[in-house]
């Protein structure tokens, strides 16, 4: 399918905003209101996830009243070895005249006093990976300045959607490793003394390719484990989705407040 079938399928209403949705947290796609589910195997040139907890489309629908496009499910670079994997997909929304994108992911707490359940919006990241979804793109526009890539507008309606519906909202730097083994204690305490207060797999390549493509962004992670070594236990992917699975309720509560302020 390609995007005028795409805009047959769904209308031509242009959508106010995207959004990505990580591990455990697809279930909003679901509560949308006037849905049209395209499967990403059914659209030209979207890539294929194969993690439990990512399903694998883009719902074009209402909620709260506003016209959102949500890619339920999305492809990691340790999937593929390919950075620029969600590409695809975020031109695809600013095609459909998304103006912002709110990126959601399930990461570990590097921070005693951010435990598992916190909800996080990120205020910056490091890339740790080395990698980069822009290599072997062309252009003077593919040096994207990364001053406010986490655009502070949003992130303030962020804080003021956590504050109406008196959910504690932590705000803090996200680090990106490739994954998919989770870090060693080691490269917790380091990246806790380089400045990082959460850590995950996804989200950094997605804001670098939003922020070439003009997408402005905003970013939550879902805390669902203490990083390696800091607690006794190991981590594993079970984890993180029963824990993501349990911030649920308090993480639907606070995107569909931000999503009204676009209202
Ligand atoms: N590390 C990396 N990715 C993650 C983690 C973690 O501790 N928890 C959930 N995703």
């Amino acid at each position: 399918m390609m995007l005028d079938d795409i805009r047959a399928r769904i209308g031509d209403a242009p959508i106010a905003l995207g959004m990505i949705l990580g591990s455990g947290l697809g279930q909003m796609a679901g509560e949308m209101e006037d849905a049209t589910s395209i499967p990403f195997d059914q659209i030209e040139g979207m890539p294929q996830s194969g993690v439990s907890g990512h399903a694998g489309a883009l719902v074009v629908g209402n909620l709260e009243g506003v016209r959102c496009a949500i890619l339920s499910g999305r492809v990691h670079y340790y999937e593929q070895g390919h950075a620029a994997a969600m590409r695809p997909a975020l031109e695809l929304l600013a095609a459909l005249g998304a103006q912002s994108v709110l990126l959601t992911n399930s990461a570990g707490s590097t921070r005693e006093g951010m435990p598992p359940g916190s909800l996080m919006a990120l205020n910056d990241h490091i890339n740790y990976s080395g990698l980069n979804p822009l290599i072997g793109d062309g252009g003077d526009e593919r040096f994207v300045g990364m001053v406010d890539a986490y655009a502070p507008d949003l992130l303030a309606r962020l804080r003021d959607a956590a504050q109406a519906e008196g959910i504690t909202l932590h705000q803090g730097v996200y680090a990106w490793f490739s994954g998919p083994s989770f870090e060693t204690p080691a490269e917790i305490r380091m990246i806790r003394t380089m400045g990082a207060d959460a850590v995950g797999m996804s989200t950094v390549p997605e804001t670098i390719l939003a922020r070439r493509i003009g997408l402005k962004v905003a970013a939550i992670s879902c805390i669902t484990n203490f990083g390696a070594g800091m607690t006794t236990t190991n981590n594993s992917h079970a984890e993180t989705l029963e824990e993501s699975a349990k911030a649920r309720g308090a993480f639907i509560q606070l995107v569909r407040a931000y999503i009204r302020s676009f209202a």
